[in-house]
């Protein structure tokens, strides 16, 4: 960011100048060049500045529409603004810290681009309304963009478990193996997941989208303005009944760092799986080399780096959620500058969301799946103990002594050294009368996968019906 700061010299010690503040009126001295940079909130907040300058436009209409400033005035403002936006967009704005925030960059740079006329622009409005908008406005482009975000990787996700419907895997509980699951069944689990952040930003994005401007400072105003216009004119839902409410609230903030807590949550549990799933002790899938790194010392490393950070990430995430929240304790009615610093933790949250989903939906899209060795791992000698438990159930035997029967064939094998399939007939039989040869079939991998179909459980034509659901809803 260019940053101007050449006041500060001027104003570093003994000042007698008077202030040169946008404020500076009941002022006799100049502000101390720490308290500047103590206070100046530009160095962040001066990417707002789309929303700001979308919202003082609005408002210009709307304060010549009341008449409350003339038609040839607002033109001129809007004119002004217009330029101002091209200007920071193309990095030729010259930010000072003297000036504290974007709101009063702008403001300053209209009055010595238009003149006077541009000190009209802040009538009926304050600082306070001015943020809680541009804040808000902010939030619904960034609720947008996470949802598409959260949508590619929906797709990606759908994608991968579409082409392996049939891989079989060790379905997992205490990280031991449990029972066997189709892999398309275990990925479908983060759609679910990642359909319900969907659904949380859509509900926090109704929030978000109510007008706080017209609050004024606190108060309201005296002037005869059109907040329902404004809202009109910027695609507000609603306007803010309470002015004191509009400046002093950012619970809209806290639910949108939640929901991005929560995304993180279910992106740090993928990540995790595929940092396991690609290392050797389980070799179930290979992350492509485009999206994992080497080791400078030791030359075979092939490091999963990406999931691992995006694990690491979501720290930051929940620390954001956990400032903001520790923030706003016990704030006294209405607008403290306490709250200038609910920017970096939203900027941050909403930067890293971003870039972790996208990377996350790129990265899981190129993996390499070993279903031989899934299916391997699937095999694994006791994963069906369970059906076979099902399997005397469906003969009669009540659960808890099926149960029971099958602990014991599981420590018979055990002293055996060999899985469940390999105890023979006669063994199973001196366990229960109820077992025949069919038995075999009953605990095979494919039969325990087969059977699952109740409803939303793990049967191949579970899955195939769900992703043709899916599917349909991602082409919408
Ligand atoms: N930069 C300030 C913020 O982000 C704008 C509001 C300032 N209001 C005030 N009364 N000083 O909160």
């Amino acid at each position: 960011m260019a940053r101007k700061t050449t006041a500060k010299k001027r104003h570093s010690t003994k000042q007698t100048a008077k202030s040169s503040k946008p404020w500076g009126g009941r002022f006799t001295e100049a502000t101390s060049s720490l308290v500047e940079e103590f206070t100046a909130s530009i160095p962040y907040d001066w990417r707002l500045y789309p929303y700001d300058i979308a919202g003082s436009m609005a408002h210009a209409m709307m304060l010549a529409k009341q008449r409350i400033i003339s038609e040839r005035e607002s033109r001129r403002i809007i004119s002004g603004l217009r330029e101002i936006l091209k200007e920071i967009a193309t990095g030729k704005m010259q930010f000072q810290l003297e000036l504290e925030d974007i709101h009063m960059n702008i403001e300053s740079r209209l009055i010595r681009k238009i003149g006077p006329v541009g000190g009209k622009l802040h009538t009926a409005r304050s600082r306070n309304d001015q943020v809680a908008l541009d804040i808000r406005m902010y939030l619904r482009d960034e609720i947008v963009e996470i949802r598409r975000l959260l949508r590619e990787l929906q797709r990606t996700i759908v994608d991968l478990a579409e082409r392996n419907q049939d891989t079989v895997m060790p379905g997992y509980t205490h990280l031991q193996r449990a029972q066997p699951v189709l892999f398309g069944h275990h990925l479908l689990a983060y759609y679910e997941m990642f359909e319900r952040d969907r659904e949380r930003l859509t509900d926090c994005f109704k929030r978000v989208n109510i007008l706080p401007l017209g609050a004024g400072a606190l108060a309201g105003t005296v002037l005869p303005i059109d907040r329902k216009l404004v809202a009109e004119l910027l695609r507000f839902d609603g306007i803010a009944e309470n002015s004191m409410d509009a400046v002093s609230d950012r619970d809209f903030a806290v639910e949108f760092l939640s929901a991005c807590a929560q995304i993180m949550v279910h992106v740090s549990r993928l990540a995790e799986e595929m940092v396991l799933w690609s290392s050797s002790e389980f070799g179930f899938i290979t992350i492509s080399d485009a999206f994992t790194t080497g080791s400078s010392i030791m030359p075979q490393k092939k490091n999963p780096d990406v999931a691992e950070l995006s694990r690491g990430k979501t720290g930051r995430v929940f620390g954001n959620l956990t400032a903001l929240l520790t923030l706003l304790k016990g704030l006294p009615l209405a607008y403290n500058r306490d709250m200038q610093e609910d920017k970096e933790p939203l900027f941050d949250s909403a930067d890293t969301v971003t870039s972790t989903l996208s990377v996350m939906s790129a990265m899981l899209g190129g993996i390499t799946v070993h279903r031989d060795t899934m299916r391997h791992a699937a095999e694994d000698g006791f994963i069906t103990a369970t059906d076979l438990a099902d399997y005397l159930v469906r003969k009669g035997l009540p659960f808890r002594q099926a149960h029971e029967v099958v602990g014991t064939a599981v420590l018979r094998a055990l002293e055996k050294g060999c899985g469940l399939k390999e105890l023979s007939l006669s063994e199973y039989r001196e366990l229960s009368k109820l077992i025949g040869k069919d038995v075999y079939q009953a605990i095979s991998v494919e039969a325990s996968v087969n059977r699952r179909t109740s409803a939303g459980g793990t049967a191949p034509a579970n899955l195939k019906k769900r992703l043709a659901v899916l599917k349909k809803a991602l082409k919408k």
